[in-house]
């Protein structure tokens, strides 16, 4: 068996629309008001849901290490909390670190992977992600293409 995945690249926001240029834009400030103490990595993601709605959240750690919280769950409970019956459109991930972006694409981490195909199992909508870097952004069209071979909800029947 190959699986195959389709990763979109652009070498900075310019390259994308207005409403990505817009998202990125929001996530780059969200990182900066992240609470990475321990880590000093600070990640900020935002979300355009599908009612015009843009999301923000960032890292969020903690002394007890494995009770803080990423970026991409911050902002996606807080839109599914707020705005219940809309679905992700879109999200733009950005990481810092000592001040700076960095300019490599940062990746969800696995356990946001699998809150984020929830998300788009649950309304049925891909969400197209994009990850930043300042001198490169990679982008999916769907948390498929960075989670083959799921666990989901069609185990549980
Ligand atoms: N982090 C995120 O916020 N999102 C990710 O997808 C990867 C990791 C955070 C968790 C922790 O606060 C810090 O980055 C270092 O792992």
């Amino acid at each position: 068996m190959e699986i195959r995945i389709n990763i979109e690249e652009a070498a900075s926001p310019e390259f994308l629309s207005k409403k990505e240029q817009n998202l990125i834009a929001e996530a780059m400030k969200a990182a900066v008001n992240a609470y990475a103490p321990y880590s000093g990595f600070r990640v900020g993601a935002a979300l355009l849901l599908d009612n015009g709605e843009v999301v923000i959240g960032n890292n969020q750690e903690n002394a007890a290490y494995h009770d803080g919280l990423c970026a991409e769950r911050v902002a996606m409970f807080s839109a599914n909390s707020n705005f219940p019956e809309a679905g992700i459109e879109m999200l733009a991930v950005t990481a810092m670190i000592n001040d700076e972006f960095l300019q490599e694409p940062v990746y969800p981490c696995g356990s946001c992977r699998q809150s984020l195909q929830e998300s788009e199992n649950r309304f049925n909508k891909p969400i197209r992600i994009l990850m930043c870097g300042t001198n490169l952004i990679h982008i999916a069209n769907s948390v498929k293409d960075l989670l083959p071979l799921s666990f989901d909800a069609s185990f549980l029947k």
